[in-house]
């Protein structure tokens, strides 16, 4: 499994926004937005585009249009906070969901809501918090029913145990984060984290 972490001055900027238990959710989503930009152009690095021409206003000369078809697949419900950097990239990618809740006490993945494109071949899943992995493998899991056989996963924090979760379960995955934090507490946050992503998102904390 490749995994690797965006060192770019702006990530670790944004990182730091979302990380300060201070920043409030419009400027939290702000600055998930921003950083969900980056790991986008991360994420998109390996795409086909096919070679043709193009006409400017001073002549001819080669020109490149996208081949891969994408589907982007948030992981409900703070996968929602990177969808529209991604959709701004690519615009003509299909959406799928997957709903899959942690449950607090056994930290197991239970799922409520799955709606994927068919067909599908390139997957880009957000999972912002990749703590246990068990949500993420599990997201993984469906799109690979779906069809998907090139599959991405982003966070933006993950945890060591996480990462492991993932090469065991699904070793045919690329996962870009912008940080591998020092682990998880006791009831299976990311540390340090921070905090829960959907909460502070959507200001339900
Ligand atoms: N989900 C979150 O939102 N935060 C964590 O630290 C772990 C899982």
């Amino acid at each position: 499994m490749n995994v690797t972490v965006l060192e770019h001055p702006l990530a670790s900027h944004y990182l730091t926004v979302l990380r300060d238990e201070t920043t409030a959710p419009a400027d939290f989503r702000r600055a998930t937005t921003s950083l969900g930009g980056l790991l986008a152009v991360e994420a998109t690095s390996g795409l086909t585009v096919a070679m043709g021409s193009v006409t400017t206003p001073m002549g001819a000369t080669t020109g490149y249009s996208l081949e891969s078809r994408v589907a982007v697949v948030p992981v409900l419900r703070a996968g929602l906070g990177l969808l529209q950097p991604f959709l701004d990239l690519l615009p003509s990618s299909a959406v799928g969901f997957v709903g899959v809740a942690r449950n607090h006490e056994s930290a197991l993945p239970e799922q409520y809501y799955v709606n994927l494109p068919d067909p599908l071949a390139t997957a880009i899943v957000l999972e912002p918090m990749l703590a246990t992995g068990g949500s993420l493998a599990w997201a993984v899991d469906a799109v690979k029913r779906a069809g998907a056989v090139q599959i991405v996963c982003i966070s933006v924090v993950a945890a060591p145990q996480g990462i492991a979760h993932m090469k065991e379960r699904h070793p045919d995955i690329r996962i870009i984060t912008a940080a591998i934090d020092e682990g998880l507490n006791d009831t299976f946050y990311i540390v340090p984290g921070l905090g829960d992503m959907g909460d502070r998102l959507f200001g339900t904390i």
